[in-house]
């Protein structure tokens, strides 16, 4: 049995993190989940949006699912939970995935996670404010082959984007980024930020594996999901050696929180990637996502009028579907049912 930690936050993030892992369970039996808080309320209770003993746990699983929390930037001393966890995680390399669900594209972006612009370096004296954008060897060379790998899974290229005319450290990050990816005979192709923008915009299918700097990653990735035509759709995981954190790419949306409306997909489709990182099969799961979307009822944020149990309901309905006519896969799930009855039973 593979252990998952499941961390729902707060705002939507427990309402699609229920529908997620409803999901999982419906493909596999392999996984056992186990729940933590995380948050402000943690925080306030012990200066930390994580409890030390529940991260120790948490370090010990096989990968994390993890839902959404609210950052409010005035409160003191407070630092986000979900950088706090890619921090201590070392969680390194972020993969975005934002899929046309109706075409079968993809724009795939890997952001580097853990330096860049947030090293957290920085401070305010004598009436300036400094933020260090560190790039090392170390860590330019670990997304490098992050991103080379992502595109040789996908018989790719990578698009590097970066400002390397103007800054120090996107030169060195893409001399980097170059001998690795030659290294390992694949292609790269430059890009420069500001220009690349409206690439993204007007082509943004045709960009292989799009490779960037922590900050930069950040905003080309929140671009990109309008290509998906809602944010909700969009997921992602975070990688370090050793363990992964799976979350949808949008945030706890407080408005909507609490009234049922908030689209699960992405973190459905987050709950694929987990499946394929453990080494189970998340393509079920895309394809019963892809199979609702083509008449099912959507959410609000994608013009319709279902609410998030419609949409939960109506992916497990096309896993049944799928499973009555696919043998192979019926026999999997059949064999991983059995195993978590026997782990059950063993207790
Ligand atoms: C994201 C978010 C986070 C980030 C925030 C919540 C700190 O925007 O995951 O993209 O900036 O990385
Ligand atoms: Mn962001």
């Amino acid at each position: 049995m593979y252990r998952v930690a499941v961390i729902p936050g707060d705002g939507i993030g427990p309402e699609v993190i229920d529908g997620a892992v409803r999901v999982l369970k419906a493909v596999t039996g392999r996984i056992r989940f186990e729940y933590y808080e995380g948050g402000v309320d943690v925080f306030k209770e012990c200066g930390s949006p994580i409890r030390e003993e529940d991260l120790e746990e948490i370090r010990r699983s096989d990968a994390v699912l993890f839902g959404a929390t609210t950052t409010p930037f005035d409160f003191p001393g407070y630092r986000s939970l979900i950088l706090t966890l890619r921090k201590e995680l070392d969680l390194y390399a972020n993969l975005r995935i934002i899929p046309d669900l109706r075409g079968g594209r993809e724009i795939v972006i890997v952001r580097e996670n853990s330096e860049g612009l947030y090293s957290g370096i920085g401070a305010v004296v004598n009436g300036r404010a400094v933020d260090v954008r560190l790039i090392t060897r170390e860590g330019a060379e670990r997304i490098a082959r992050f991103a080379v790998e992502q595109a040789k899974a996908r018989g790719s290229f990578i698009t590097f984007v970066h400002k390397a005319n103007v800054l120090i450290g996107d030169k060195f990050f893409r001399r980097i980024v170059l001998e690795v990816a030659e290294e390992e005979g694949v292609e790269v192709r430059d890009a420069i930020i500001d220009s690349f923008t409206i690439k993204l915009v007007r082509t943004p299918w045709e960009h292989g594996v799009i490779l960037s700097e922590n900050l930069f990653g950040d905003i080309l990735s929140d671009l990109a999901t309008v290509h998906a035509g809602s944010i909700g759709i969009v997921p992602s995981g975070n990688y370090g050696d050793g363990i992964a954190l799976f979350e949808p790419v949008h945030g706890s949306a407080p408005d909507i929180a609490g009234k049922g409306i908030a689209n699960p997909i992405g973190a459905i489709l987050s709950g694929a990637m987990l499946l394929d990182y453990l080494g189970l099969d998340g393509s079920l799961i895309r394809a019963a996502v892809r199979g609702y979307v083509r008449d099912g009822e959507l959410t609000p944020d994608m013009g319709g009028r279902a609410r998030t149990d419609d949409v939960v309901r109506g992916v497990i309905g096309e896993i049944e579907n799928i499973l009555s006519m696919d043998e192979v896969w019926r026999d999997e799930i059949r064999v991983s049912r059995l195993e978590s009855d026997i782990s059950r039973m063993a207790g």
